[in-house]
């Protein structure tokens, strides 16, 4: 990346280096968007590119067996790779709760909020961010990130977890939790797996990550990228929005975008890239993005939940059981993991990483 000029490094000082976050940055007072923040234009959404009357499935999930329920789910996941669950069993006081804790957390002094600066945490399984990548970047996201490890260890270093909202973002995680085991349950039997059994469980199913994504309000919102378009390498994630929207996700044109207005109550369900994997296919990892609020402060609680960091992803040998030809080879999580965070944001890109090219299928053909 060729150097910054200074004015962005001093920027990159206050945000990054100092771990005040674009929050410590908007909190100086700050009227326009600095130059670090500003996109070239192709880069930003117009809003000719969102498609007005499209919209990802709202599917009421209050009976699990329900034979429409489970077709729904597994044809969303392969057309839009996006649906919104209602009736899922999280309280909508948990939801509620868990917004105002990622509230509260921003609302710290920069020196209380900074103590969890990633490095620099008293945990390894709390760590605050800004943007994605910043080091990478030459623009950076309109968003800091608070990350929550939450598997059974992690939750070991609890007590060194923010006071102000601790307590929240564990309800949350363990209410959500059977809705998420039922959904992978729901996806792979219809991908022919009769059974999760403990292997498959602990390798697509161990590593569960809470965030609370912050986006301070923007001074030009249409300038900048709260999120730049990406996918998520889990094998599922579960997005809890607030009700500023802001969230769109690709359609399945592949070029424009669609709105996911937010409902209360409800949570955003997106396929990631290792259950596009698995699936040799099937079920589609598709990106979104966020657009930067310009009246109000958006927050979002994603869980991501991930494979064990040695987990072997490939596509299932039930799904190529007749004879399909597999797109992607083998590849160990943490080596698809550090490709991700090498680079910006970058839409499908990480994708590539495990794709066989059709050259290489051709070769082994012969
Ligand atoms: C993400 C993401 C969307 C949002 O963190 O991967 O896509 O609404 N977030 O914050
Ligand atoms: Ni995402």
């Amino acid at each position: 990346m060729p150097p910054r000029d200074p004015n962005s490094q001093k920027i990159i000082d206050i945000v990054v280096n100092k771990g005040n976050g674009v929050k410590g940055l908007v909190d100086t007072g700050i009227e326009t968007v600095p130059d670090l923040y500003i996109l070239p234009t192709h880069e930003r959404l117009e809003p000719n590119m969102v498609l007005p009357h499209e919209s990802i499935p709202v599917i009421d999930v209050s009976d699990w067996d329900d034979p429409v329920v489970t077709k729904s789910i597994c044809e969303a996941a392969g057309k839009w790779g996006f649906f919104q669950i209602t009736n899922h069993g999280v309280p909508l006081g948990v939801l509620h709760a868990v917004k105002e804790a990622a509230h509260r957390f921003f609302g710290l002094p920069n020196e209380e909020r900074n103590k969890y600066w990633a490095g620099n945490s008293p945990t390894d399984t709390v760590a605050l961010k800004t943007s994605f990548a910043p080091q990478q970047e030459a623009v950076l996201e309109w968003r800091d990130s608070l990350s929550f490890r939450c598997g059974p260890q992690d939750l070991e270093s609890f007590p060194f977890w923010p006071p102000v909202c601790r307590d929240e973002v564990v309800k949350y995680m363990k209410s959500a939790e059977p809705v998420i085991r039922k959904l992978l349950e729901v996806l792979l039997k219809g991908l022919n797996v009769k059974e999760i059994d403990k292997a498959r469980e602990d390798a697509l199913m161990t590593a569960p990550v809470v965030y609370f994504n912050y986006y301070p309000r923007c001074p030009n919102p249409d300038l900048t990228a709260g999120v730049l378009p990406h996918s998520d390498i889990t094998t599922i994630s579960l997005l809890l929005q607030d009700d500023n929207g802001g969230f769109y996700v690709r359609a399945t044109d592949g070029e424009s975008w669609i709105h996911v207005p937010p409902i209360d109550g409800a949570l955003v369900i997106n396929v990631g890239d290792v259950l596009q994997i698995m699936s040799n296919d099937r079920y589609k990892s598709i990106e979104h993005r966020v657009v930067a609020n310009g009246s109000k402060d958006r927050v979002s609680v994603p869980i991501f939940m991930n494979p064990r960091a040695d987990a072997i992803l490939g596509p299932l040998p039930e799904v190529l059981e007749s004879g399909e030809q597999p797109l992607y080879k083998e590849v160990v999580y943490s080596d698809y993991f550090k490709y991700h965070l090498s680079k910006k944001h970058e839409g499908k890109k990480t994708m590539e990483f495990a794709r066989i090219r059709l050259s290489c299928q051709l070769f082994s053909s012969i």
